[in-house]
């Protein structure tokens, strides 16, 4: 089977860059959005992101339309499901709202449909679970930004069977993606390893050792690192580590995840990183 047709769910940072990579392959996309203001907001960050490519000379301007026309917004989930090979969900990480989203997926898609989840912390086994296909379900974890970033963390559940792997993997070669398989676990690989690396810059910072920059200056020139991993922090949003480390921490039950006092505070300050204009740095 062939993923000819996609549906993405979810126009925030993670499912308009999915989109983008669909759409820019030539693999038509259909939208999901709660609220035309969302898709709105999803199809301008998209332009935006093709223009700077334009202007970088990467694509041409006959590709940016193509990739903009290949694009059909939904504001029903059903409804944009119903014709497509693959569903991408990238709603929030949080149960209750997945849950709703799987239920009506798995109600409205046809019956070949591989379901594909995004999830950076949520159990693909457990996510599987809400449908009644858990072996054509799958962890498809992009990077953001993820018209750049070139990996996909593919997740295999408990029931994944391996033609559904195989479909995934085949996809992300199409998108220009490496892709790399990992088995459900907590954090999978890459926020296992991640997490812990920017908790631990954290409690440098909540102990006095060091300044944010100076923590981010240490391991971008000693380490190479392409942004400090406050300054990545603030990327991703703060929140959306402390609910990572929680996850990590929940499912080990091990101390060494334990999310450092500092984020905690800064997460009820509501000083979540880039998007708030706020966290270890300010922004505009
Ligand atoms: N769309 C398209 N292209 C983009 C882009 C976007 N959204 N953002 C950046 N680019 C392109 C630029 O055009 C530029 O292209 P060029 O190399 O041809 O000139 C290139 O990416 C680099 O961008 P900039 O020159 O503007 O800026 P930087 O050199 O500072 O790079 C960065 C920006 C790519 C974000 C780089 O700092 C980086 O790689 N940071 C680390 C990102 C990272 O670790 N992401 C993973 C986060 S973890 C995650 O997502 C998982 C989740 O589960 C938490």
């Amino acid at each position: 089977m062939d993923a000819k047709k996609v549906a993405v769910i979810g126009g925030g940072t993670m499912g308009n860059g999915i989109a983008h990579v669909f759409a820019m392959s030539g693999i038509p996309v259909n939208l999901i959005e709660t609220k035309q203001e969302f898709a709105d907001r999803a199809l301008s960050t998209i332009e935006k992101n093709l223009d700077r490519m334009v202007k970088k000379e990467k694509i041409d301007e006959a590709k940016r339309s193509e990739t903009l026309d290949s694009i059909s917004i939904f504001l029903d989930v059903k409804e944009g499901v119903k014709d497509v090979d693959l569903v991408v969900e990238a709603v929030p990480e949080n149960f209750e709202i997945k849950k709703s989203v799987w239920s009506q997926v798995d109600e409205a898609a046809p019956d070949h449909a591989i379901l594909g989840s995004n999830t950076s912390s949520i159990s693909i086994t457990k996510l599987a679970a809400l449908t009644d296909r858990p072996e054509k379900f799958i962890g498809m974890h992009f990077f953001n930004p993820v018209p750049v970033m070139k990996l996909v963390e593919i997740v295999r559940g408990l029931e994944t069977n391996d033609e559904t792997y195989d479909v995934v993997e085949e996809t992300a070669k199409k998108l220009n993606k490496a892709p790399v398989p990992v088995n459900d676990a907590p954090g999978f690989v890459s926020n296992r390893v991640l997490m812990p690396m920017i908790n631990e810059a954290i409690f440098c910072v909540g102990e006095g050792v060091a300044t944010p920059e100076n923590v981010d200056e240490v391991m971008k020139l000693g380490m190479a690192h392409p942004m400090g991993p406050l300054r990545l922090a603030d990327f991703i949003g703060l929140d959306v580590c402390l609910d990572i480390l929680n996850v990590l921490y929940d499912g080990f039950k091990d101390p060494k995840y334990r999310p450092a006092p500092l984020l905690v505070k800064m997460v009820d300050a509501g000083k979540l990183g880039n998007k708030t204009g706020e966290g270890f740095y300010k922004y505009d």
